[in-house]
């Protein structure tokens, strides 16, 4: 790296992350490692610095809260627990010029550094190069909140063609389309339900997807010859200054071949798109972890067709009844959202659910997914999607856990529903499609 940068490790990361700092010095980075504290933290940072004194060698601890004056920080970076990375980074549609992103190992915050040292420019750079590819009908993986999807301007319809080619998806089912303001909904749907607008207001810009009746200038391509079309605005600030700068509504799948694993990190994109697209906005881990909810206003009793986030909880308050649409059979293909289908988000190393993952604990070639701590030492690997049973944290951990067991050559793995309760009732959906049948 040919640019010094300073990493501000918070204590907090240091004090649960013992080896954080190890591995960070270990990167042999060319830049400075600080401790970042707030002023009312100091004396935690001392006791801290007493406790490892490795670190009071290697860290200048700083006393003032960073980003107190984000202007004169644009080389710095913040690490804290999580693993979260913020910088310095404006971006138009972003509620504060801090972007932050998320990571699921340190070793991949620090990669990040490495590859966009001065984020503060090369991030709008990137995205506005990657909304130019955009505009010209080409294929762009970028992040969301829920997953990377797969995007192209959804009213073109040979670029649309690319996306089915790229992931083998059949073109019965239909793709989600984003957009980044309100004013993108002229020309996608007629005749809005004044329960879009209710559930817009709350829950947009988030995972949720709404069914709603389709403009005739949609692309049939884009909605599998349906009248409806499913529309969603993403948080992410990334997704919505990239939609924004392309001046497109963007149609856009999960960025993985059809029916595998949905990807939640560029790396994911990379391993199963990389050569048959033209190019990837790198944001780091998905927050949310796995696919919006996509709901159904085009029913007589608004209906749930894919499980996400946003559940029943938080729509019947706005919605009154709402419905869960039905779980189809394998071989059921006139469906209301062939997201049903009932094989779907498979890794390759077949998944089993049990009732109890420690009777696989003496099976050196078994996976084991796990929810919550476990004292029973494991012969095989072992991944935690939470340790404290934590079901928005399994959430956002599942798809890389299941990739990473995926990678290592493994008999099968084995994993536990949840409770089916909040975003549960989503992840056992996922768990359910891709697990293997007995
Ligand atoms: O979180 C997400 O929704 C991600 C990110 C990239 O936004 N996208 C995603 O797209 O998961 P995809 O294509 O993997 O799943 C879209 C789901 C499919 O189950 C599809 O059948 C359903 O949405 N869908 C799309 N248009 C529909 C329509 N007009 N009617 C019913 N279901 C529809
Ligand atoms: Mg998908």
């Amino acid at each position: 790296m040919h640019h010094q940068s300073t990493i501000y490790v918070t204590p907090k990361l240091l004090m649960h992350q013992s080896d954080a700092l190890q591995s960070l010095m270990g990167l042999a980075m060319d830049c400075t490692v600080s401790l970042a504290y707030p002023k009312d933290a100091r004396s935690d940072a001392q006791v801290l610095c007493k406790a490892h004194p490795f670190l009071s060698s290697c860290l200048q601890a700083t006393e003032q809260t960073l980003f107190d004056n984000v202007a004169d920080k644009t080389e710095t970076f913040l690490l804290d627990e999580g693993i979260k990375l913020s910088f310095y980074c404006p971006l138009e549609l972003a509620a504060s010029p801090i972007i932050t992103l998320f990571f699921h190992t340190l070793a991949d915050a620090v990669s990040y550094i490495e590859a966009y040292p001065r984020p503060s420019e090369q991030l709008p750079k990137l995205i506005a190069e990657d909304a130019a590819l955009l505009a010209q009908g080409k294929l762009v993986a970028f992040p969301t909140e829920t997953v990377y999807g797969l995007g192209a301007d959804a009213m073109n319809e040979e670029a649309v063609r690319g996306i089915f080619a790229a992931k083998e998806r059949p073109f019965f089912d239909p793709l989600i389309v984003h957009i980044a303001q309100l004013e993108q909904l002229e020309g996608l749907v007629v005749d809005l339900d004044p329960r879009a607008k209710l559930l817009m207001d709350h829950f947009w810009p988030g995972p949720l997807t709404m069914v709603l009746k389709k403009h005739p200038a949609v692309p049939s391509i884009v909605t599998a010859n349906s009248q409806t079309v499913a529309i969603r605005m993403p948080s992410n600030p990334l997704a919505l200054n990239l939609i924004k700068a392309s001046g497109k509504a963007i149609a856009a799948p999960s960025a993985n071949r059809f029916a595998y694993t949905s990807p939640t990190t560029a790396l994911h994109v990379r391993e199963q798109l990389g050569t048959r697209i033209d190019a990837i906005l790198d944001g780091g881990a998905c927050t949310v972890g796995i696919e919006s909810t996509v709901l159904s206003l085009c029913t007589e009793i608004p209906t749930i067709l894919r499980p996400g986030k946003i559940g029943l909880k938080e729509l019947q308050p706005l919605l009154g009844e709402v419905a869960m649409g039905k779980q189809a059979g394998p071989t059921d293909t006139h469906l209301e959202s062939p997201g049903l289908l009932e094989s779907h988000y498979a890794p390759t190393t077949p998944l089993y659910l049990v009732d109890d993952v420690t009777l696989y604990k003496d099976q050196s070639d078994v996976g084991v997914l796990l929810f919550e701590k476990q004292s029973v030492p494991f012969k095989g690997p072992v991944v935690y999607v939470s340790e404290k049973e934590d079901a928005e944290e399994a959430a956002s951990r599942l798809y890389w856990a299941i990739r990473h067991l995926d990678t290592l050559h493994l008999r099968c793995m084995v994993g536990s529903l949840l409770p089916e309760e909040g975003i549960g009732v989503a992840i056992n959906n996922r768990l359910k499609k891709a697990s293997a049948k007995h």
